[in-house]
Parts: C-alpha cells; structure tokens; sequence
C-alpha cells in the first residue's frame, strides 16, 4: 500500500530481526506511527488494543507473535509448554477472526516437526513470513477474480460510474497487503473503470476512517456514509454492488463480519442489489457448519459511549452520554448465506451453499 508516496505492509521483521514492526492503527488517519513489537506479550496486547486488526493481519500477526515467542523461549527448560501457552495467550485475545487459530495452529504445526531450539526459531520465522506472504497472494487472486464483477456492471452502465458500498475495513490496512473487499476496488481502478466508493462510517469504531483514508492515499474517489444511510442510498439507486469482508465464514457459507454487516444484507437483498463477501481461504472454518456457531466477540461498553477524534492535533477520547448510561457492544453479526449473492475468494466465485463443494473439504 502507497502512503505518503511510500510502500508499506502492515507488518513486517524489523532490521534487528529479533522485533516486529507494525503500523499502529491507533493514530490513523491523524498520524502515521510504526510500533515496534518486542515479545509476545506485546503482540497480544497490540492484537487485543487493536493496534493491529482486520481478520487476515490477525492471522498474520499471530504468525510472528509465534516467531517473538520462540526468541523469548529459548533458554527456558519447559521451551515446549511455553510456546503452546504464549499460543493459547495470543488465541486469547480476540475471539471471532478464525484466522487467529488458523494462523496459531499452522506455526505449532511447522514448529513441531522440528528438533532443536535453533530449528524451531528458524522454523518460526520461515512460517511467519510464508502467511504474510500467501495474504498478499491471495488478496491479489481475489481481486483478479472479483474485478469481473465490477466490469460487467461497468458495461452496463455504459460508461457511468460503478457504485460500491462497503463496511468496515477490509482494506489493505485489515490485512498484510491489498485488503479483501478492497482487491476488487483497486484493481478496477488500475484497469481505469469508473468507480466510487461509499464508505461506511461502521460504528462504533468507526473503521470507515481507515477505509476512507486508504482509498484517499490511493486516490480511488469515496465518500464516507453514516451507517444508517446506507440503505437509503440502496433504495434510491446509488449502489450497483455491495463488498464486505469477513472474519469468519462457516461451512454452509454463512458470515460473520463487523457488526452491522447483516442489516446492509438485508437492504440488499430487498433491493436486489448484490451483495458479495471477499473471502481469503484462511477465514474459512471448516469445523463449524453454521454460523449460529460462532463465537461474537464482546467489547468495552466504552466504545459506545465514547467517541474518538483529533483535538489541538491529539487523538482524544470524548464522552458521548451522560454519566452512568449503560451500553451494549457487540463487534459482529453473521449475515446467513441466504442472503449473500457470492463469495469472492482466491480460486474464484462461487455461491455461499457451495464452498464446501467449491474448495472440496479442507482442514483447520
Ligand atoms: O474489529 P476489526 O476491525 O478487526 O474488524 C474487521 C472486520 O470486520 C473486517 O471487515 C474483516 O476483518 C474483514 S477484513 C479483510
């Protein structure tokens, strides 16, 4: 991703190959400041402060959380126990994104096959490079894939701008590169086909800020809605496609997304307007087989009642209800496979009740 001219991942080994840099979303879009990540402790906590967040970097960041955990380890007897209880810290941390375990279990499978200290480090870091990696790869194949969507709806507007909603983040900033409902976006920008985007403020984090300013950097033409506008914009005919992400997709194709997902399904679904879901492999989760199954993650009634923004060139916390107000935050929804046209993944589209037969049975 380009910000201020420049290329960058989300994550990446620092120089002294022994720490882990990140770009602190705390800050964005106000300030641009890398975090440099120095034990596994402090991956956890970055993943559970969402300094770092977005499914796939999750996943990402629990590979080199594994990484850091290996160089902490290496002088303790129980080297083994440590590593299986600093995974269980990281998969402690956020509970809906699937690619966290996914992630988590893929480096203790590498690690396991391994004898020596030396081995399992060196082991550790290969893995951890190899998932970044494969993200990128497979949100480029994403959007190869998915940009036929948008181009046909270009043909058939003639030339008038594609409009697409979107919710949350799912941009490059919620994974290692690209982004997953992003890929198609920027890809359909490259190949010059009229596009705008409408972006969901997604309380009450408000991710769409993320969202708005990476498409800003990349100069993709986008505006930012309220949540509640979108529907109405869905009614009045300013939206051709809607592209969400997903931190979690069942095996019948249902989806958990950021809260907020399922309404704008329904609005789409009552306006026939399509509503496709990027799905990277990984966020897959072939161990449930619906998504009434899956675990919503509950956060901090404080991210309600408070609000954020950028004061006397600060980021400060406002207080939003009066003392003593209680509130209630759930983080995501699961939109059900009814009600979602497809799945844009990296072997191609295919309808919600058929992934299982799409990707022929994979494990966790
Ligand atoms: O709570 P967040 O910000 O980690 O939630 C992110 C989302 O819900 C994204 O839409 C999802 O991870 C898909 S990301 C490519």
């Amino acid at each position: 991703m380009i910000i201020n001219g420049k290329n960058y991942r989300t994550i990446w080994l620092a120089d002294d190959k022994k720490s882990i840099e990140i770009i602190d979303q705390r800050f964005l879009p106000f300030e641009f400041v890398i975090e440099k990540i120095n034990n596994v402790e402090e991956m956890a906590a970055a993943i559970k402060e969402m300094h770092l967040r977005g499914a796939p970097l999750i996943g990402a960041a629990a590979g080199y959380g594994i990484y850091l955990a290996c160089i902490n380890g290496k002088d303790k007897k129980d080297f083994d126990d440590y590593i299986i209880n600093m995974a269980k810290l990281l998969e402690s941390t956020r509970p809906t994104a699937i690619n966290l375990k996914w992630g988590l279990n893929r480096m203790l499978n590498e690690i396991k096959k391994t004898k020596t200290i030396d081995e399992k480090i060196e082991t550790a870091l290969k893995t951890a490079i190899i998932i970044a990696d494969e993200d990128v790869e497979i949100n480029r194949n994403i959007g190869l894939n998915g940009v036929k969507l948008i181009e046909n709806i270009a043909k058939n507007k003639n030339g008038k701008t594609v409009e697409i909603l979107t919710h949350c983040n799912a941009g490059a900033l919620a994974t290692v590169d690209i982004g997953t409902a992003t890929a198609s976006i920027y890809e359909a920008f490259n190949r010059k086909i009229d596009i705008h985007v409408w972006v969901e403020e997604t309380r009450p984090r408000n991710q769409g800020k993320l969202t708005a300013w990476e498409l800003q950097q990349a100069q993709v033409p986008n505006t930012v809605i309220c949540d509640n506008t979108g529907g109405h914009l869905m009614q009045t005919g300013k939206v051709d496609i809607v592209i969400v992400g997903t931190d979690r997709t069942t095996s019948n194709g249902d989806v958990a997304n950021k809260i907020g997902t399922y309404q704008k399904a329904l609005a789409a679904a009552d306006n026939n307007i399509p509503f496709y879901v990027a799905l990277p492999s990984p966020t897959i989760d072939w161990t449930l087989i619906s998504g009434k199954q899956i675990p919503i993650e509950e956060r901090t009634e404080d991210e309600v009642l408070y609000i954020e923004g950028y004061l006397n060139k600060k980021v400060e916390n406002v207080r939003l209800f009066a003392e003593k107000t209680k509130a209630l935050n759930y983080g995501f929804d699961v939109t059900p496979a009814r009600l979602i046209t497809g799945l844009i993944t990296e072997k191609g589209i295919c309808k919600p009740h058929e992934l299982e037969k799409f990707f022929g049975k994979m494990s966790v």
